[in-house]
């Protein structure tokens, strides 16, 4: 599993465990999905190119540094909105591009409902964030999506991935580096993660 990073940290396995639990309520809820996702992209943009860029404090000039790349964050309807304001906060420079996907619940596959992505000018580097990877069908449509624009460095930013759901991304496309914040063992009949969280959207909006 070369290219994925299951992130340890004492505050992962924290804002993790109140996530994971039944009776978190979602304001609450929210706030873990907040704090997790930034612990994550702190590790998922530890390898951004920099540019020199010199400033002038109050005393003296110095050298400094800039973001060299266009980045582009992108989140798969509904959950993966719950994750953009952490990542924005980080990079707010960043463009917002929403793929709008649900998955079938009786045929597990993805359905994509929503999707301005334009024809070129694609960005240097796509964040593609979504709480879950259950089966991975909807990250590897994201992915795919990613990959016709033109963006080339397509990075995934999942709270939990179920370890078949990573093999099939590992599978299709073995250069997608993914950052998780656990690796669940196994998908139960209906596709859900086991043990999982339920399901992200419902318990970020409530419904
Ligand atoms: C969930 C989740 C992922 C997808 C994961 O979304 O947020 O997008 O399912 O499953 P997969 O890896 O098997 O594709 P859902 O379809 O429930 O839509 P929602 O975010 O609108 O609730």
């Amino acid at each position: 599993m070369s290219n994925v990073c299951e992130v340890h940290h004492p505050l992962i396995a924290h804002h993790l465990t109140i996530l994971r639990d039944q009776a978190t309520r979602p304001a609450l809820f929210r706030d873990c999905v907040r704090r997790l996702s930034t612990l994550l992209a702190v590790s998922a943009t530890g390898d951004l190119s920099l540019n020199d860029r010199s400033v002038t404090t109050p005393i003296q000039p110095t050298g400094g540094s800039a973001l060299a790349q266009r980045i582009g964050i992108v989140p798969i309807l509904r959950a993966g909105l719950g994750m953009v304001d952490p990542l924005l906060d980080l990079l707010p420079d960043a463009e917002i591009w929403h793929l709008g996907m649900y998955r079938d619940e009786a045929t597990a596959q993805p359905v994509e409902y929503y999707s301005k992505l334009p024809p070129g000018n694609p960005c240097d580097v796509g964040f593609v964030i979504d709480p879950m990877l259950a089966t991975g069908g909807s990250i590897l449509s994201a992915i795919e999506a990613l990959h016709r624009w033109g963006c080339q460095d397509v990075r995934v930013l999942s709270l939990i991935a179920a370890r078949p759901g990573i093999e099939r991304l590992q599978s299709a496309f073995p250069q997608v580096k993914l950052f998780v914040a656990a690796i669940d063992p196994e998908l139960n009949t209906d596709n859900f993660i086991v043990p999982g969280l339920g399901d992200a959207g419902d318990r970020i909006f409530n419904t």
